[in-house]
């Protein structure tokens, strides 16, 4: 099977000018690094912070061009540079961010944030694109009636339900979903990962999905990378990274990483009523 993302050796530079006093510089943010995603299929990026998680995620969106390597989507080589990025190209990978406040214009009503899409990228007329947005506020768990209010009037785990709906407004192949839950509540967190889940079988989405929280990761990764420095320096079935890791930064990661043991806390709190 053909996958949705296949990226092949993805490098990215930042040139950061310098001044009268500083030389410039290169921040090599992302050093080479293949994957493919099939269809249907979650693959978790782990890493600590700056390593090069969000660059990779803006490569993949295509909201940054790469400094060299390529990209396939369903087969299909995205080449940004050459400006002939078609809008079918682009409406096929989404993105959600971790702060939807951020992200969702504070003065634009849900409505219009969720038909902009339409609007830029489609012919759709008015009428139809409201019955769209209507349907898909519904799909992500929120009611009619929030059509029509603006992003401060939510919960932040409404906001990131509006994020993902538009995220979804022009059918994409693949979302890429930058620590979506990173900002939320834990009881929100499990909300939105299981909106999520719902969300991948119901439309075979494919989701390359960033995120430091390891317990997270390992309930919803098929596929695991852990990124270092700008390199992948694991990368396998959630399973073999998580069972047998070989790089000595996954063993490290995972070495420092407390584990619920809900089984023990339960017992105790069983000891504790006895007593
Ligand atoms: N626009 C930019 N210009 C210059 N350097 C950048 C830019 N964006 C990112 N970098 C640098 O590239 C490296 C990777 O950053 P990136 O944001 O991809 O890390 P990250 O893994 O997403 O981190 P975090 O977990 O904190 O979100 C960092 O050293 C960062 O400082
Ligand atoms: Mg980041």
């Amino acid at each position: 099977m053909t996958p949705v993302l296949e990226a092949r050796n993805l490098v990215r530079d930042y040139h950061i000018p310098g001044s009268l006093l500083k030389k410039s510089k290169t921040v090599n943010a992302v050093k080479g690094v293949s994957f493919k995603v099939e269809e249907g299929k979650t693959l978790a990026i782990v890493g600590e912070s700056g390593c090069g998680k969000s660059t990779l995620a803006r490569m993949v969106t295509m909201i940054d061009p790469v400094t060299a390597g390529e990209m396939l989507i369903d087969g299909q080589k995205v080449d940004i540079a050459a400006d002939g990025l078609s809008p079918e190209m682009r409406s096929k990978v989404q993105i959600v961010f971790q702060n939807p406040y951020g992200s969702l214009n504070p003065r634009k009503k849900i409505g219009d944030i969720l038909t902009e899409p339409l609007v830029i990228n489609t012919k759709i007329p008015a009428g139809e694109r409201r019955d769209r947005a209507m349907a898909m506020l519904k799909k992500v768990g929120l009611e009619e009636k929030h059509y029509a209010r603006y992003p401060h009037m939510f919960s932040g785990g409404q906001r990131q339900r509006v994020a993902i709906a538009r995220a979804l407004m022009l059918n994409p192949r693949l979302l890429v979903l930058d620590e979506p839950v990173s900002a939320l509540d834990l009881s929100v967190q499990a909300q939105v990962l299981n909106l999520l889940s719902d969300l991948q079988d119901e439309f075979h989405l494919t989701y390359v999905f960033i995120s430091h929280d390891l317990s997270v990761v390992r309930h919803i990764a098929d596929d695991v990378m852990v990124m270092y420095f700008g390199e992948a320096v694991e990368y396998g079935s959630r399973d073999q990274v998580f069972d047998s890791p070989q790089h000595s930064y996954t063993k490290t990661l995972f070495a420092a990483t407390p584990r619920v043991d809900v089984a023990a806390i339960q017992a105790r709190l069983e000891r504790r009523k006895r007593a």
